[in-house]
């Protein structure tokens, strides 16, 4: 079992000394849990994608704690400059140029690198106090469900790591928005987050693609499109608005006994054990920090088979169905 570490300056100097000895810490963030290793050195890298099961074809997110330090390892545009100003430290991950004192092995051996600055305050203590970026991708076993709270990564990681530094529940409770800004007249959102792409064009005055009206031509593989990813273990279904009223009903005639449906908001009237909420009124940012910690809840209880209400396309929603979508492949 790994230890949880309180955030007190004591333990952030534990984290540290473990860091530089070229080990991984469990760290949080605002988004989801992240598993950091020293980003400038080969070996601490290559323990994440051990402990993970990653694929090395997968690269990882460099994390430095301020802008001033992007410069060191990416090549920046204006469009990036203007990003970075807006939105760091935050929830955006860009992707850049890459220079060469990021190894390959983080990036996967390609020309560019994905940088983000986060905004939780114990993880930028503990990346202010190391005299080097963090390579951390979410701290889960490659291909299951992020973490948000430190018993998901010690639930699924913990036998594999010494600390996991606790900061409490992940605010946004999805990862990162992440944009390729390699080319400035094309920028082009790999993954949609929680800065969306309506909030991205209306700030910008300008178009942001999504990765599917740019990816005929795209040699690299979009984030996440491997195969079961965000999966939980057991199978879980999307129900369609037009088909929920049906699947409730045949659940009033408990005739879904072994199922939970997941349903965005409380229900007025319904009664049953099976059924959980994302948020009491649909609130978008409320589901989306309830999303991961529902799904392993229940996918470490009795039930066999899941099945999860379809959100609406609009504002976060679109990154919150590209999760499910995802996890219900
Ligand atoms: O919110 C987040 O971004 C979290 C926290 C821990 O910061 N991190 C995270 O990392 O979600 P990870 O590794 O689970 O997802 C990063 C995604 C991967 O799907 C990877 O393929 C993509 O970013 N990626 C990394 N470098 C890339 C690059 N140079 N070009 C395109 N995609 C890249
Ligand atoms: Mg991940």
């Amino acid at each position: 079992m790994a230890e949880i570490l309180e955030p007190t300056d004591y333990n952030i100097t534990k984290c540290k000394e473990h860091l530089e000895c070229s080990e991984v810490v469990a760290v949080p963030t605002e988004t989801v849990y992240g598993l950091a290793a020293n980003a400038l050195d080969e070996v601490a890298v290559k323990k994440i994608f051990e402990i993970k099961k990653r694929p090395l074809i997968d690269p990882l997110i460099v994390h430095v704690h301020s802008s001033n330090q992007t410069h060191l390892y990416a090549e920046l545009n204006i469009l990036a400059q203007k990003l970075i100003k807006e939105y760091w430290p935050g929830p955006l991950t860009l992707v850049l140029k890459k220079k060469s004192k990021i190894p390959d092995l983080v990036t996967a051996s390609l020309p560019s690198v994905a940088i983000r600055s986060p905004q939780h305050p114990t993880f930028r203590k503990l990346l202010k106090a190391l005299s080097f970026p963090l390579a951390a991708p979410s701290a889960n076993p490659f291909g299951y469900i992020s973490p948000t709270q430190t018993m998901h990564v010690q639930h699924s990681l913990g036998e594999n790591i010494r600390y996991i530094l606790n900061g409490g529940y992940s605010k946004l409770g999805i990862e990162s928005t992440i944009i390729d800004v390699q080319d400035e007249n094309k920028p082009t959102i790999l993954r949609p987050g929680p800065i969306t792409r309506d909030e991205l064009e209306q700030k910008f005055n300008r178009t942001f693609f999504s990765h599917n009206e740019t990816s005929r031509n795209s040699v690299i593989p979009a984030p996440g499109l491997l195969d079961n990813h965000y999966s939980p273990k057991k199978p879980l279904m999307l129900v369609e608005e037009k088909d929920l009223q049906n699947l409730l009903s045949k659940n009033e005639h408990s005739k879904l006994k072994n199922c939970a449906i997941i349903l965005n908001k409380r229900p007025k009237k319904l009664k049953a054990e099976n059924l959980f909420w994302l948020s009491e009124n649909g609130d978008l940012n409320e589901i989306s920090k309830n999303l991961y910690h529902t799904l392993r809840q229940i996918d470490e209880s009795q039930y066999s088979k899941l099945y999860i209400q379809e959100i609406e396309m609009i504002h976060l929603g679109v990154a919150l169905m590209d999760r499910i979508r995802k996890a219900a492949n």
